[in-house]
């Protein structure tokens, strides 16, 4: 009895271990392609009726959580490939994004403000986003 319970958990860990890489294979080959898309859709946008977190991080109502990953997300825009528009255009207006999001995330004075000018939508979207 004890044997087989033994096999069970082995099949069990193995099958987690295979899923995770899948799991990391299918993020690697779309990290450049879709990374900016969801970093867009988990903090820019937000289903009907609630505050996409970019605009309670604006009203200083996002949890120290949330700006956690926040700057995180904006970690993983400063590395990518903009599909659109001059790199360097790109670094300098997603720097600026990550600069502010870790301001708040340390409570400094001034920090919604910075975030709120760095994080206009059209301002970026029609240099970088493809139509
Ligand atoms: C620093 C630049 C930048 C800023 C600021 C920015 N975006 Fe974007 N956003 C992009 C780019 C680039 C794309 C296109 C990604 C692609 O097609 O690969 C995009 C795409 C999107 C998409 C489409 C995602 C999808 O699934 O195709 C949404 C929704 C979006 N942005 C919402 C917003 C909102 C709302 C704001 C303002 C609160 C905002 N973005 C601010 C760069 C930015």
């Amino acid at each position: 009895m004890k044997s087989s319970n033994q096999v069970m958990i082995a099949a069990c860990i193995a099958g987690v271990l295979a899923s995770g890489a899948a799991v990391w294979q299918l993020h690697a080959a779309d990290a450049n392609e879709d990374a900016i898309k969801e970093v867009m859709k988990t903090y820019h946008k937000a289903p009907k009726g609630t505050d996409p977190i970019c605009k309670k991080a604006m009203d200083g109502k996002a949890s120290p959580e949330e700006l956690k990953n926040l700057v995180a997300g904006y970690k993983v825009l400063v590395g990518a490939k903009p599909p659109k528009g001059d790199p360097a255009s790109w670094k300098d207006k997603t720097t600026k994004l990550l600069t502010a999001a870790k301001s708040l995330e340390q409570g400094e004075a001034g920090a919604a403000n910075k975030y709120k000018e760095a994080v206009n939508c059209k301002a970026c979207h029609s240099v970088h986003k493809p139509d």
